[in-house]
């Protein structure tokens, strides 16, 4: 079995393992990324598109948003729509900093790009990967042949559905999830958006949300029952949807409409293990912790994990021990649990609960609150736009 021997074995080629693998080769330090899928199905993969203030300015400190800064959408505000009349949230005048839009597989597609101009090595196909916690490492295997890789350290980057977590002992995990009895329908459609900013709409039939990735590109979302059949939504019906839940008393106003180029139902749930490190093994982004999409952190909340973890592997292989390793988890579940928190507090406020008109009643009040007080709007707008990174 041929066997590699690197310094910080990272499995999963998402945002994460990604962005981290770039952090570490700027220090200069050694590492191997495998990944189960191919090339070309993680750079197809379509996903949310939302970058917080602080994600841009790291990725472009670090040489990796050429692309981004060509191609981006800049926006400075968002939309809450409800009872018919849009409330702009004015993020940037409240802030100071604003959000990016640009999709998560372009991103992705510029990360693997500057993996491979790096020369390190980037495994796609890397399938059963067997991670060993004694001896820090793990195997995998690579057109029938299994590899052995030798390491220091195991980042586990491989999302919520990967191997990483699994091999941590139950009893030393905190396991901390609530599902919501939502989930989205989200499509990706060749029309131009209707909207310049983010239209996020609270509707007697349940939430929708107007984003988009370029003029030409909108990407729409409904709730939906959860492990609802997409054969009962076809384009005409998720068409008539979006119009009424997006209808607004502004006559001028139309959704713009076109072929729908992709369509999917992801399940809406609040997931976090303590802790997110357990011996050679340190977990990040997904495969730690999970936000419903409302408020677009799942990827941010990824590169701040990868963040921290960079910087305490740099401090360790300079000599000045693993002080931060340790602190590692604790440092990061402190921003954890503060996009938890807005997160659910965004799905809460904004998604349909069947037959409970006093909820209802606080939905509304609450949407009232923020798109009056600007005290209120600016907490969401700091949220939204991403607080500082650690
Ligand atoms: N072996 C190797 N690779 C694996 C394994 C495995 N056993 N299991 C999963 N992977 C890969 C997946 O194919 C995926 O490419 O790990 C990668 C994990 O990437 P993401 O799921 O994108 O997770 P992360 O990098 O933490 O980024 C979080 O991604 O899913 C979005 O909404 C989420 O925006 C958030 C961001
Ligand atoms: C997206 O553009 O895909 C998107 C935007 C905002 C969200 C979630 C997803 O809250």
């Amino acid at each position: 079995m041929p066997v590699q021997r690197t310094q910080v074995g990272i499995i999963g080629a998402g945002p994460a393992g990604l962005v981290l693998a770039h952090l570490l080769h700027l220090h200069g330090i050694d590492s191997i990324v495998v990944e189960r899928q191919t090339r070309e199905h993680v750079e197809k993969r379509i996903r949310a598109g939302v970058l917080e203030h602080g994600t841009v300015e790291l990725l472009t400190e670090i040489g990796l948003a050429r692309r981004l800064h060509r191609e981006r959408m800049i926006h400075h505000g968002i939309e809450l729509l409800f009872d018919g009349v849009g409330h702009r949230i004015p993020l940037t005048e409240l802030t100071g900093r604003e959000i990016t839009i640009y999709g998560q597989h372009e991103l992705v597609k510029d990360l693997i790009a500057a993996r491979l101009d790096t020369g390190r090595p980037l495994v796609f196909a890397a399938t059963d990967v067997d991670i060993s916690l004694d001896e820090p490492g793990f195997s995998y295997v690579h057109d029938g042949v299994r590899h052995e890789v030798r390491c220091d350290f195991v980042a586990g980057c491989d999302g919520f559905h990967g191997v990483s977590r699994t091999v941590i002992p139950r009893s030393a995990l905190t396991v901390y999830q609530r599902d919501y009895p939502h989930a989205w329908l989200g499509i990706l459609a060749q029309a131009p958006p209707a909207s310049d900013e983010l239209v996020y709409a609270y509707h007697d039939r349940g939430f929708a949300l107007h984003s988009m990735r370029t003029p030409e590109i909108t990407r729409l979302y409904l709730q939906v029952r959860p492990e609802e059949p997409l054969e009962e939504w076809p384009d005409g019906r998720i068409w008539a949807e979006l119009r009424t839940r997006l209808s607004r008393n502004d006559p001028g106003w139309h959704l713009n409409e076109g072929p729908i180029l992709e369509k999917s139902v992801a399940a809406m749930r609040s997931f976090v293990v303590e802790p997110m490190h357990h011996g050679s093994l340190f977990l990040a982004g997904d495969a730690a912790h999970i936000v419903p999409p409302t408020g677009a952190k799942g990827l941010n909340l990824a590169v701040a994990d990868v963040k921290v973890l960079a910087e305490a592997f740099a401090a360790y292989y300079t000599g000045h021990g693993a002080k931060l390793l340790d602190a590692y988890s604790e440092t990061c579940l402190r921003r954890v649990w503060r996009i938890q928190h807005f997160s659910w507090w965004m799905t809460s406020m904004l998604h349909r609960v069947d037959d409970d008109p006093f909820t209802r009643q606080l939905q509304l009040s609450q949407l009232r609150y923020v798109t009056s007080s600007r005290a209120a709007a600016t907490t969401l707008a700091e949220n939204y736009v991403g607080l500082p990174l650690p």
